[in-house]
């Protein structure tokens, strides 16, 4: 059965109660649970994890790398600091996804910038919670046919 890692960044553990007029209602507890529901039906396996320290994500990209199949990082706002985390990725010989609950170009200048979208398969924002099911679909599919 493949594996995908799913890894999630700083203050992403508060999802539900902050800013809910950006990321909305959902709490990344109900995220994981309709992940792992997706892989159930798709007979993936899932693994999810969440970090608010940066040095963990990076152990976090290191043991996927060697462990599963793919990976599906919402580095938060590490996305747009990390040289560490844009190295973990580099280094890393599997496929990731970038993914992002809102769309960081329509908001603050200093959003708009990521370290690690040069290095991505692929990029989803601004979806909502449903970007971590997109970026399932889109993974599953790639790594099916690899
Ligand atoms: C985020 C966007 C980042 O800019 C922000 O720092 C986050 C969440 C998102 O999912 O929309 O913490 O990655």
């Amino acid at each position: 059965m493949k594996k995908i890692a799913i890894i999630n960044g700083p203050n992403l553990n508060l999802l539900g109660t902050r800013e809910p007029e950006i990321y909305g209602y959902t709490t990344l507890k109900d995220i994981e649970n309709e992940c792992l529901q997706f892989g159930k039906d798709n007979g993936v396996e899932i693994i999810f994890n969440q970090s608010n320290l940066e040095g963990e994500i990076v152990n976090l990209i290191q043991h996927a790398s060697q462990n599963t199949d793919a990976i599906i990082i919402n580095a938060a706002a590490y996305t747009h600091t990390s040289v560490a985390i844009y190295d973990a990725l580099k280094a890393s010989p599997i496929p990731f996804v970038e993914i992002h609950i809102s769309n960081p170009h329509a908001r603050e200048e200093f959003r708009h910038f990521s370290y690690i979208s040069k290095i991505a398969d692929g990029i989803i924002a601004g979806f909502g919670k449903d970007s971590y099911i997109i970026a399932l679909q889109a993974l599953a599919q790639k790594i099916a046919s690899s």
